[in-house]
């Protein structure tokens, strides 16, 4: 894709995003933009294809959108990212890092259901699409027939579950951030994602296991709170 092809896209993006992409465009990362999948507040998802036709999705943070000022206290919190600058842009590239590293420890790691993560540059996040054709899976709050609700809870529980053995808890889990795909529990939007080294790592993870809990108990029976975070936790983390 050429530099003057991402002009077109000049109302939505930014020009460091512009450049962005024609940089992991030029690597080959991927080969044209092909629409947006959703357009929020603080980033904005595009589906995209590679040479050989396999659909991506590309997540770019908006740089002049985020509040990065509440971004920058949740970034230097976690010991990963304490010396990050409170500038705009270091703040969001971080941001960007961050998902892409707690995407790589949930893929390749604990190996749950997840988008593969292919590359990142500044604000910008290649993925795996998880959809079929170009059209993007169902978030799970959007399925009105779930087909066994039972087993995806459980898998989602077993997901978080592996996650934890990885020393990665998910930190914004919920039934918008799991895609239904192949009747499977696809983890998205790893931005909020802490290692054990994080102070609020175990509150996180009840926070996580208490909105899967909320969610699920609509369709199906749920295992009290208490008795998961024991199952999960155990004696692993004794204070
Ligand atoms: N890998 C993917 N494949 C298909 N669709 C995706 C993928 N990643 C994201 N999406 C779509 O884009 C939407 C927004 O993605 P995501 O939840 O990561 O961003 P967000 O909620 O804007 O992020 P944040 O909460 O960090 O601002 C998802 O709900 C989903 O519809
Ligand atoms: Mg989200």
């Amino acid at each position: 894709m050429k530099k003057e092809d991402f002009k077109v896209y000049r109302k939505v993006l930014d020009e460091i995003t512009i450049f962005g992409l024609w940089k992991l465009s030029n690597k080959q990362y991927f080969d044209i933009l092909e629409s947006i999948v959703k357009e929020g507040k603080e980033s904005v998802v595009f589906s995209a294809k590679d040479k050989e036709g396999n659909w991506l999705a590309i997540k770019i943070y908006r740089i002049f959108h985020c509040d990065f000022k509440s971004m920058w206290k949740y970034l230097i919190a976690d010991p990963r990212f304490l010396s990050t600058k409170k500038d705009r842009k270091s703040v969001i590239f971080n941001w960007c890092k961050r998902e892409f590293r707690n995407m790589k420890i949930a893929y390749e790691k604990a190996k749950i259901f997840s988008p593969k993560p292919i590359a990142f540059f500044n604000n910008i996040l290649i993925m795996e699409f998880i959809g079929k054709d170009g059209k993007p899976a169902l978030r799970l709050s959007e399925v009105d027939d779930l087909e066994n609700p039972d087993k995806l809870y459980k898998t989602s529980i077993e997901q978080v579950k592996k996650l934890f053995e990885n020393r990665l808890v998910h930190g914004d889990l919920s039934a918008f951030n799991i895609l239904y795909h192949d009747k499977k529990p696809f983890f998205i939007d790893f931005s909020q994602g802490v290692r054990d080294n994080h102070p609020l790592f175990l509150d996180f993870l009840k926070r996580d296991l208490k909105n899967l809990n909320s969610f699920f108990k609509k369709f199906t029976d749920i295992i009290p709170l208490e008795n998961l975070y024991e199952e999960i936790v155990g004696d692993k983390y004794d204070v």
